[in-house]
């Protein structure tokens, strides 16, 4: 089934909206959390525009997002039906894409921005669309371990800014974290809870502090496991293993780290221990130091601390 509109024609219906305030919405960057939040977004009812550099990269991103969703409508619906296939449709055709981000906030209630984690580049990026998006638009980062309160810097709507924290695989994990900076309005604050909310998303109040709530536990229990590793003391498989049947984890850390992916998690550990050196959880491991260097990032790159088959 062609699930999408070519490139070119960039059409999308006048569907019902089901968030009151935010009924438009913007998603800049097509990766793995970017197409994951338009999807959602587009399921739930809102018009989205999803944008990133080239071509290539949205039409990745919708593969991607045409996959999950007939994922999704056969969980919903119990397979092929007419309304699988209307509820596919209709949110297929409620998302619109685009190489231009200037040009797509021109009607959005809010941006979501999940692009690099880089934060010159995001601030160049909110910089450019602070001038083009209606005063009324809401600013979120969706990043996992930067600053809100840095990125919002950029602009000069820290009232209409906060965190938009989503989980991977988007259309499958229900939480939203929430972030506010000490300028976030209490409106934007509700606008951006009601709108998880909407996206059938639980939302969770948290203070622009390093890793929110969940990378901040989560990723430094996934750097002990390979501590233990490291140290010699178990294996990959039996850490695995024991998270799974002993904590009742759905992934051991392992798994989790090559689904994450080893440069994403070596990232966020390399920020926080220029930010706090002292702090011995942030240390960084000289086993994953290496296996990014040799290119293992996990399931993406079809090795990591596991191999795969390449997609
Ligand atoms: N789109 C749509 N549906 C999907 C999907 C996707 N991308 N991925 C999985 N599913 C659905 C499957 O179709 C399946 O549906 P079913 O119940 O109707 O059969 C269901 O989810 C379960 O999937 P699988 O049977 O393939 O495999 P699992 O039972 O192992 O579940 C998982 C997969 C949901 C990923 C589960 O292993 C899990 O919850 N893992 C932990 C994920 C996690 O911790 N994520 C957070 C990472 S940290 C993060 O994102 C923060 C960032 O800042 C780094």
């Amino acid at each position: 089934m062609a699930l999408f509109n070519s490139l070119s024609t960039r059409t999308f219906s006048q569907s019902a909206r089901m968030s009151a305030a935010i009924q438009n919405v913007t998603v800049i960057g097509s990766g793995l959390m970017g197409a994951g939040i338009a999807q959602v977004a587009a399921q739930t009812g809102h018009k989205v525009t999803m944008v990133d550099i080239d071509d290539a990269a949205v039409e990745k991103a919708q593969k991607r997002i045409g996959d999950s969703i007939q994922r999704i409508a056969k969980k919903k619906f119990g397979g092929e039906s007419a309304e699988a296939n209307k509820f596919i449709s209709d949110a297929i055709g409620r998302l619109t894409i685009s190489t231009d981000a200037v040009s797509s906030v021109g009607s959005a209630d809010l941006v979501v921005e999940a692009i690099v984690e880089n934060l010159d580049v995001k601030k160049k990026l909110f910089t450019q669309l602070d001038q083009a998006a209606p005063s009324h638009t809401i600013f979120a980062s969706n990043t996992s371990s930067l600053s809100i309160a840095k990125i919002a810097d950029a602009t000069n709507r820290k009232d209409r800014f906060g965190g938009l924290h989503f989980f991977n695989p988007v259309p499958v994990m229900k939480l939203l974290e929430v972030v506010r900076i000490p300028e976030t309005s209490q409106e934007t604050y509700e606008a951006m809870c009601g709108w998880g909310k909407a996206m059938g998303k639980v939302t969770v109040a948290c203070k622009d502090t390093p890793g929110f709530i969940v990378n901040r536990l989560l990723v430094p229990y996934m750097y002990e496991a390979v501590r233990i590793l490291e140290r010699g003391d178990a294996s990959v498989r039996d850490i695995d293993t024991s998270m799974k049947l002993g904590a009742g984890y759905p992934m051991g850390p392992f798994e989790l780290m090559d689904y994450v992916g080893l440069d994403t998690g070596k990232f966020i550990v390399d920020g926080w221990h220029k930010e706090y050196p002292d702090m011995p959880l942030f240390e960084p491991s000289p086993l994953i130091e290496k296996l990014v260097q040799e290119g293992k990032l996990g399931v993406k790159t079809g090795e990591g601390f596991y191999k795969y088959n390449k997609k």
